[in-house]
């Protein structure tokens, strides 16, 4: 009988192996470190942010709709008038900055405008839009 020997792994093979138990590795570990570090982050800022960003994309949308009726925008304009009380909550590191205070409030005197006396149709619903789209681009070229 003439057994044949066992095969054994080629050096590519075994190269190859190593090679993907090192990228297996590698990613288990880069997610690891990922998650560590995004459970230490406090979610609250940006999460408050993604949802000013959102109503005001709701916003923004409704009135290049042509649906400006204080039905459509109101409850956005209240959503926002709330959410912006929070920004002093969502940046202690910044709040005691006068800059960052001014754009806050800056923000919040749109919204109370708006608010006080309600667009009428959607020329004057685009003014408010763009408004806030420069009230919020002005506190992100100063401290995002
Ligand atoms: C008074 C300052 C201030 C105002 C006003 C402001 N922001 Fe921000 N925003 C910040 C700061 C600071 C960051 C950076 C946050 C971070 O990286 O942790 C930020 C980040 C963001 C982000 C990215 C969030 C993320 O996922 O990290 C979005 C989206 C955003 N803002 C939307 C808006 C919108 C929409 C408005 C207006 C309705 C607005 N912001 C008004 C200060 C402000």
């Amino acid at each position: 009988m003439n057994a044949s020997p066992p095969r054994r792994p080629s050096a590519a093979q075994r190269y190859l192996f190593m090679l993907g138990l090192g990228l297996l590795i590698g990613l288990v570990a880069t997610v690891m470190v990922g998650r560590a570090l995004q459970a230490r982050q406090d979610p609250f800022p940006s999460s408050l942010m993604q949802v000013m960003e959102r109503q005001l994309a709701q916003l923004h949308t409704a009135q290049q709709h042509n649906r400006c009726s204080l039905a459509d925008s109101q409850p956005r304009l209240q959503s926002l008038r709330l959410l912006s009380n929070d920004l002093d909550l969502a940046f202690p590191g910044l709040k005691d900055s006068a800059g960052f205070q001014q754009h806050g409030s800056q923000l919040r005197a749109t919204l109370n405008s708006a608010l006080a006396s309600p667009a009428v149709d959607c020329a004057a619903l685009a003014t408010v839009v763009a408004q806030l789209q420069q009230d919020c681009r002005a506190c992100h070229q100063d401290f995002r």
